[in-house]
Parts: structure tokens; sequence; C-alpha cells
């Protein structure tokens, strides 16, 4: 009996290690760096100088191709950046897995919202119900919002509107689109804009600092490693203000239920996934938090790269000018609509523009269900943690030449179609592709189109150069010591206020 039970441990331990061994080999098998015995290639990637992480990330897949494979100890990171090689993880995607190792390190802020739901028949439902809040007729009523925090937002900037120095307009940008966030989808108003609560901005920062921090250092994976941490402590501080602000809203809710007139006026995400039904409190805590951790610092930052790209380019800038003088006429500071979005065509290049050079989410995580080829012979083992890259594939010179250079034209109707699909995917690919793009869209139009109009961007300190080396990844694309502008207020003949 003894000698059966040694043998049954024994095959199942030689299974588990062939089984193992079988995916390390494939693992070595694809291009990469060399990695040290166990370490893999910790020592390069574990820096907490996230410009110095950002370049070296890009040197590795700059030297190996559109698909480096890199080791963070045992776990095998495998970066994705070819539009071809990206079609190939699309087309065999059937189910979207975020994989476990981002999964482990979203889950304390996501909770079990959609960026971090690790259970796909659960996914489905939710995505289904978070897609039918987005629906345009939300969306639209929406724009008043961002209308009027865009407002608040130009007031605020006029103190800085010297024409003499240069102010970081980063935090500005933060807090307008953290008011937009918490109004349209949370249903509170925490007056960041008005209370300067840089407080917010803080927590906003810690919680995508120590997600970055996490991601490129496997120790911290587990919980308790990281709660230990200075980091970590203030990690579950920011997370405890955004998960009380939401339950707060909830609770108020049961109470307080919004009538149905009040509801057709104002409608929020809350209240329709309250109202839907479905979901239960802790779900719905998961989902707003996913839609407030995504959709904040992203926008704000490609608002920011926008203004300062704009500053640069002054012959640029004056056709964008143009677009919203055609737009507005004579009422040329009244605030913007629903109506005036479709019109902007142009700032919609230059903000397809922005996001190819700039993409604020570098990475999409994915995780192979099954072994598959994905060109050159080369085989993406089970379970693989796949990230999908999109600033190397944006900056690819085959792909998009003068690729470092602006060029509002690429993104013409002509020249997208001329491209292939997964040339440009800031906002990921396949079913797992951001839930919130066309929200993005029309907030990031509205807040530009008002700063546009009430300011002309003159200079960036440093200039784009100085932006270029400063870039890092912090969970989102950003700059370190922020973005620093000179502008001016646009003087008009007749000035027709609000
Ligand atoms: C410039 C702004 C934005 C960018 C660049 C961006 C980009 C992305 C990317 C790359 C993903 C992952 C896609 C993938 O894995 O294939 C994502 C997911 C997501 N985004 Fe966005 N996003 C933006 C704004 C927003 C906004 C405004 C919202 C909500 C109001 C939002 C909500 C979400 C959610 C909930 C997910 C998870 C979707 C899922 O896993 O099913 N995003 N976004």
């Amino acid at each position: 009996m003894n000698i059966i039970i040694v043998l049954l441990c024994v095959l199942v331990i030689t299974a588990i290690l062939s089984w193992k061994w079988g995916r390390y080999y494939l693992g070595f098998k694809l291009p990469g760096p060399p990695a040290l015995p166990l370490i893999g290639n910790l020592l390069d990637v574990r820096s907490r100088d996230f410009t110095v992480l950002f370049h070296e990330m890009n040197k590795y897949i700059k030297n190996h191709g559109p698909v480096t494979r890199i080791w963070l100890g045992p776990v095998m990171l495998i970066f994705v950046s070819g539009p071809e090689e990206i079609a190939k993880v699309v087309g065999n995607d059937k189910i979207g897995h975020r994989g476990k190792y981002s999964l482990r390190i979203l889950s304390p802020i996501f909770n079990k919202g959609l960026l971090a739901q690790e259970e796909m028949s659960v996914w489905k439902i939710h995505r289904k119900i978070v897609t039918n809040a987005f629906h345009n007729n939300m969306l639209n009523k929406f724009v008043d919002n961002f209308a009027k925090n865009s407002n608040i937002l130009a007031n605020r900037l006029k103190e800085l509107a010297d024409g003499t120095n240069a102010y970081d307009i980063l935090p500005y940008l933060c807090l307008c689109a953290l008011d937009i966030i918490t109004q349209t989808c949370f249903g509170q108003n925490i007056n960041a804009q008005i209370n300067n609560d840089m407080m917010a901005v803080q927590y906003n920062k810690t919680i995508l600092d120590s997600t970055q921090i996490r991601l490129s250092d496997p120790f911290l994976m587990f919980d308790w490693a990281f709660y230990l941490t200075e980091i970590g402590k203030k990690y579950k501080v920011a997370v405890k203000y955004y998960h009380d602000l939401i339950k707060g809203v909830i609770d108020d809710r049961a109470i307080n239920a919004k009538s149905k007139e009040e509801l057709s006026k104002s409608p929020t995400l809350m209240d329709y996934l309250i109202q839907n039904g479905q979901l239960s409190k802790e779900e719905i805590v998961g989902e707003i938090s996913s839609i407030g951790g995504a959709g904040t610092e992203t926008t704000a930052t490609l608002s920011t790269f926008v203004l300062a790209i704009l500053a640069e380019h002054q012959d640029i800038q004056e056709k964008v000018f143009e677009e919203q003088k055609t737009i507005f006429g004579e009422d040329i500071l009244r605030p913007v609509t629903s109506d005036d979005l479709p019109s902007m065509t142009y700032l919609e290049q230059v903000i397809n523009e922005t996001l190819r050079l700039y993409p604020p989410v570098i990475g999409h995580p994915r995780e192979t269900i099954k072994e598959y080829g994905i060109g050159n012979g080369y085989i993406l083992p089970v379970e693989a943690q796949l990230l999908i890259c999109a600033y190397p594939l944006h900056r690819n010179p085959e792909i998009h030449p003068a690729p470092d250079k602006f060029d509002p034209e690429r993104f013409t109707p002509e020249n997208v179609a001329a491209r292939h699909p997964y040339a440009f995917v800031p906002f990921g690919v396949g079913r797992r592709m951001c839930v919130g793009y066309k929200f993005a869209y029309m907030e990031t139009k509205a807040i530009l189109s008002t700063i546009l109009r009430h300011f002309h961007m003159m200079e960036i300190k440093g200039g784009l150069e100085g932006i270029q080396k400063n870039i890092h990844c912090s969970f989102v694309l950003t700059v370190t010591d922020g973005i620093h502008l000179k502008f001016k207020p646009r003087k008009y003949a007749i000035l027709k206020t609000q």
C-alpha cells in the first residue's frame, strides 16, 4: 500500500514538473534578454525609478522584437508589440483572461469589478450591464457636466495664464477629471477643483505608484508582504477612502432613492447600476472603483499631453482653434454641448496622434488559456502572462514612418483605413477593450475645446525633448516632475461670456 502511495506521489510530481518544464522550455525559446537562474531579469526590472524602468522595458522590446520574453523570478512575462502578433492573441483570446499576476495586484482596489474580474462568466454579465450603462443617450447627458467642470478648470487656470511663467498643469487636469468621474459615475460631488483637494490627487498617485511597484516586484505580489511596506500601508488608506465614498452613496440611495424625474435629468452610472438590480453592493463598489480607477488619470494625462504638444506645434494649434471658431462662431466662450462634439474632427485627429505618441495605458494584460503559435515558429505556452504593449507598437517606424514626428494627418479616414487594424491600440483590443472609450473621447474633447478657446498655449518648459526624456510609467504614462506650460488668455474683439 505504502509503495503505491509513494509511486503515485512520484507520478504526480513528475507530471507537474514536466508540465512546468514544458512551459519553461517554450518560454526559453522565445526571444528575450539573458536571465539569471531563479531571479531572471529582476535586477533590471525591480527599479523604483519608473523612468529607468520605462526606458529599460522599451530597450528590451527594441532589441528583441514584437515578442519579447523576460523573467520576473519564476513569472514569465511576454511583451507583444506587433500588429500581426496582437491579431494572433486576439484570435486565440476567446475568453480574455487578464492573468493571475495582474489580477492579484489589481484586485484590492478594483474588487471584483471589470478590470479585475477573473471569473469569466461573471465578467460577461457585468460587462453587458456596464456597456449598456454607457449608451449614447446617457453619454450625451454627461456633456453638461463635462462643460461645467471644464469651465471651472478654465477659471482656475486664469490665475496661471500670465504668459511669462511655466506652471505644472497636470494636477489641475487631474482634479477636473476626478470631479467629472465622481459626479457622473459615483453620483457624488467631492468638489475636488473648488476645494483644491490635493489629498484626492495624492490618493490616486499612491494607488498608481503602488500598483506599478507591485507589477515589477513579484515579492510584493503576496498581500502580507506588500502591506508590511510603507507604500502598502498608504495604499490601504487610499483604497479605503474610495471604497467608503462609494459605499456612502449606495447607502444614501437606499434611504433616499432618486425620483424618476431626477434620474432622467441627471443620470449617474451608480444609479443605473443600483436600479438594474442584478449587482450586489460589493459588486457595485467593484464596478464603480474600476471605472473611477480607469477613467481619471488616463483622460487627465491625455488632455495635458495634447496641450503640451500644441504649445510646441503652433501651426497645428491654430488649425484646432480655427475649427473651434467655426463651431462656436461669435459666441466663442459659451459652454460646449453634446451637439458640438461630433464636429470636432480635426481635434479628434490631434487627440489620436497624441494617443499614438503617449498612450496613457502602455500594457494590456492577458493570460493564454492554451498553447498557440504566434509566428516565426514561436509558441506561447499555456498560462503565459502577456502584456500587449501600445507604446513600442505606436513608435515602430515600419508601421508608423517617422514615428517621433507629430502628424495628425496620420488619422485622416483614408490613412487610418490603409493601416493594419491593430497598428493603433490605445484602448486595448478584443473583448476586454476599454468600455469607457467613447466617454473618454467626449470628455477630452469637451475639456480641450474649453481650454483652447480660453487660452493660447505658448511653450513647454524643457520642450517636447525634455518630456520625452522624463516620461515614465506609474501604471499610467506620465512625466516625472509634471508638464510645465506657459500660456496666456485669448483676446476677443467682442467677448461674450456665459
Ligand atoms: C484616454 C483615456 C483612456 C484610455 C487610454 C483607456 C485605456 C484602457 C485600456 C488600454 C484598457 C485595457 C484594455 C485591454 O485590456 O484590452 C481599458 C480598460 C478599461 N477602461 Fe479604459 N481607458 C481610458 C478611459 C476610460 C474611461 C473614461 C473609463 C470609464 C469612464 C474607462 C473604463 C475602463 C474599464 C471599466 C476597463 C476594463 C474593461 C474590461 O476589462 O472589461 N476607461 N482602458
